[in-house]
């Protein structure tokens, strides 16, 4: 049997292979936020189909950094019921779930400009990225995301999900947070790496204070931005290795900001031959090299014998996958039984786009979906 079969265990959660699904986000949850029976029969049917961990898409912690209802939600005790159950789902074949913590920060007015300006870390005057209106973020409101993350933790721990993971990647508030285009604060909050790494260490710090030391936190970082001027990958790795120090239990490996109209986005289309796949596989065995702490890969993989190969070499403990798993849930047992299986995910994106128009997660090239 391949070792990406074998188990592994992050802080005491146990895995029963190597494969993980990525973070995706599903619009399919009821409009408030709670799970919707749609999202229990998607995650059973993950884990059913193998994956030993699945990371749900986009969850907010507050109520501000909500991207786009419908949109999972763990801004609220009410949200533990449905919680649970999904967990229950998930548990019932032999997975483990993990939530992510997300806040959209400034990308909040591209979906919802009738909110107002979003927060964000500064206001970056002739931004040629974004032109949407946001707002610096206060002192005081800094704090209260701070508490809202270990909020959100706490709700899922006591829901009975096996982990969090912290959202620190792509477009979003802690990614603008790190990066040194997005965060021109002077304060505390910005400058130094250290000073634009503070949200997150105190964002970790909640979450430990409230959920306790044996609870598994994960973080997705982005080490680099789609754009110069951005985030550079020698500080995005120094930021990955002391996420590590802080005491996260696991590192998945992604990019920072992407570029104007998605430019460089982490989801790259048209992986059609397999020098086209694992695209951050660089970053992620640099990260791999220095931290002591379990490495997830992501971003286009498709091969199994790839995936053996990353993770024979080192380059990685995990290997995670969003759209070959959108396309085939049980992907995962069918390479259990047939290690030369092709993952048929075209990487054609409209899975995105069908999120876009406001329908649920589904592969677009499913013509049971009947659309
Ligand atoms: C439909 C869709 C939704 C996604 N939602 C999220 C998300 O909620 N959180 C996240 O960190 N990444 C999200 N991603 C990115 C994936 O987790 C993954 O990093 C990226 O798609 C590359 O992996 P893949 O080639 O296996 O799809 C999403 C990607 C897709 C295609």
């Amino acid at each position: 049997m391949s070792l990406l079969f074998d188990s592994i265990n992050i802080k005491g959660m146990k895995l029963n292979n190597r494969f993980v699904r990525s973070a995706t986000h599903d619009g399919a949850s009821e409009i408030d936020g709670r799970v919707s029976h749609y999202q229990k029969k998607l995650f059973g049917d993950l884990a059913a189909g193998g994956a030993s961990l699945i990371v749900s898409g986009i969850a907010y912690v507050q109520e501000a950094g909500q991207l786009r209802p419908p949109q999972m939600s763990l801004h609220d005790d009410s949200m533990i019921p449905g919680l649970s159950e999904l967990a229950k789902t998930v548990h019932t074949h032999g997975g483990k779930l993990a939530a992510q913590l997300f806040h959209a920060g400034r990308e909040r007015s591209r979906f919802q400009p009738e909110k107002g300006p979003a927060p964000a870390p500064s206001v970056i005057p002739g931004d040629e990225f974004y032109d949407c209106e946001h707002r610096e973020m206060s002192e005081d409101e800094i704090w209260e995301t701070v508490a809202a993350y270990g909020d959100a933790a706490r709700r899922c721990q006591e829901a009975g999900l096996d982990a969090v993971q912290v959202h620190n990647a792509h477009a979003y508030l802690l990614a603008q947070w790190l990066s040194p285009y997005s965060n021109r604060r002077q304060d505390q909050w910005g400058g130094s790496l250290d000073n634009r790494l503070r949200l997150v260490s105190e964002i970790y710090k909640d979450i430990r204070a409230k959920v306790g030391q044996d609870y598994p936190v994960l973080i997705k970082t982005g080490v680099a931005d789609a754009f110069p001027g951005g985030l550079e990958t020698a500080e995005g790795i120094a930021a990955a290795v002391k996420m590590a120090r802080m005491g996260f239990d696991a590192v998945e490996v992604s990019q920072g900001l992407r570029g104007a109209m998605f430019a460089g986005a982490e989801f790259r289309p048209g992986i059609d031959s397999i020098d086209q796949e694992a695209y951050f596989r660089e970053w992620a065995a640099e990260v791999k090299e220095k931290v002591e702490v379990p490495v997830m890969m992501v971003g286009g993989l498709r091969t199994f014998s790839l995936m053996e190969e990353v993770v024979a070499g080192g380059e990685a403990d995990l290997v995670s996958l969003s759209r070959p798993l959108i396309r085939e849930p049980g992907l995962v047992q069918r390479w259990r039984q047939d290690p030369s299986h092709q993952a048929a995910c075209t990487s054609c994106n409209g899975c995105l786009l069908r999120l876009r128009d406001g329908k649920p997660l589904a592969c677009a090239l499913d013509a049971s979906n009947g659309e």
